[in-house]
């Protein structure tokens, strides 16, 4: 893979919150790369550091109590974890933006859909408040939105969920960045919302040559637009493979029983299979693999030893004891219904 192909690059990232009665490690060193043109999608179950991934690559973490303690954020190969805050401020945007999951927190709700999008580009370009005006309505003619220049004049609150959407899309796409995190993009929304939301994400994708960071905990999202998935588990990646790999061929435990909680469209909802347990508090976490209290095939070396993260064919793995996925039914992608998969 040739340097400028990639995007973005994580290597070794740790993010630590400072708090009253101790620091707490939420992402505990983790490493990732997203190409031109390619969706890794981040999963995991809620609470396990997702989130502050995003907003640490971003630099947007609530600090305090948080702050990345380690590791660097490489974006088009320059590392950005330690520029300054006005540059950072001009690479939003300019060069990576982010989608978050619930738009009506991030619009504000006392301005218009036109004033806040030609604000975000007037604070980029030179360029006057009627020419700003025109790009907005390009960009949200182009998320297909209807009648564009009607709906500049419209506050938040007046758009359906789906439509506020796809105005924070245009929003994080009017500067033509190269990196785009969606974090929970589809999560507030119903479903056949959240199907052409993922349409959407994808056309501009492939329109820009977007690198796409996806987070979700919804398997049924990551197999309908993931070229590869990584797995997080209490702030470690704990498996990653290109998204047919992982459907075809899951081996970490976790990941085979996220899988399995799942019902493929046709399949049998009765009988499905729930992780028993939940994720640890990031202040008590089991004493070396994290995964250890809550899997079926955990041995002693697996309370003992924390398993490292190794590679083989491309596929990464963290477990010491993997086992075939032969037990539960594996879910070819595309094949998972998302109006079963929604629910945590
Ligand atoms: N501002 C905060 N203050 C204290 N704890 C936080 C804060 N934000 C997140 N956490 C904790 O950090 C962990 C990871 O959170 P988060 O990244 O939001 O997970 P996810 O997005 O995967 O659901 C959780 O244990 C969560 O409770
Ligand atoms: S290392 Fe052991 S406890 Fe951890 S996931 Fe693998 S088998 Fe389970
Ligand atoms: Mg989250």
């Amino acid at each position: 893979m040739s340097r400028s192909e990639i995007a973005l690059e994580v290597k070794d990232l740790r993010t630590t919150l400072f708090m009253r009665d101790g620091n707490v490690d939420v992402v505990r060193g983790i490493s990732f790369r997203v190409k031109e043109g390619e969706t890794l999608a981040l999963v995991g179950e809620s609470g396990c550091g997702k989130t502050l991934t995003a907003l640490s690559v971003i630099r947007l973490l609530p600090d305090p109590p948080a702050r990345v303690t380690q590791g660097q954020v490489l974006l088009a190969g320059e590392d950005i974890r330690h520029v300054p805050e006005h540059e950072m401020r001009s690479l939003r945007g300019d060069a990576i933006s982010m989608v978050f999951q619930e738009p009506l927190t991030s619009l504000d709700p006392v301005f218009t859909i036109g004033d806040q999008i030609t604000e975000a580009i007037t604070a980029h370009r030179k360029v006057s408040r009627q020419e700003a005006r025109t790009l907005a309505a390009e960009i949200l003619r182009e998320v297909q939105i209807p009648s564009p220049e009607q709906r500049l004049k419209d506050y938040p609150h007046q758009l359906s969920g789906g439509m506020r959407q796809r105005v924070m899309i245009a929003m994080a796409l009017v500067l033509d960045p190269k990196v785009l995190i969606a974090d929970e993009p589809t999560t507030a929304l119903d479903v056949t919302i959240q199907a052409q939301i993922l349409d959407l994400i994808r056309a501009e994708q492939e329109r820009r040559r977007l690198a796409v960071l996806l987070i979700t905990h919804n398997l049924a999202v990551v197999s309908q637009v993931a070229d590869r998935v990584a797995v997080m588990y209490a702030g470690e990646i704990v498996e990653e493979a290109p998204a047919s790999e992982l459907f075809a061929n899951p081996r970490h435990p976790y990941t085979q029983g996220l899988l399995s909680s799942i019902p493929s469209a046709a399949g049998d909802r009765k009988h499905l299979y729930t992780i028993p347990g939940r994720v640890p508090d990031p202040r008590a976490l089991p004493p070396a693999c994290l995964f250890a209290p809550r899997c079926p095939y955990a041995i002693n070396r697996c309370w003992n030893e924390h398993p490292g993260l190794v590679a083989t064919d491309g596929h990464l793995l963290r477990c010491w004891n993997p086992q075939p996925f032969t037990a539960l039914q594996a879910v070819e992608p595309g094949r998972v219904d998302p109006s079963v998969a929604a629910s945590e």
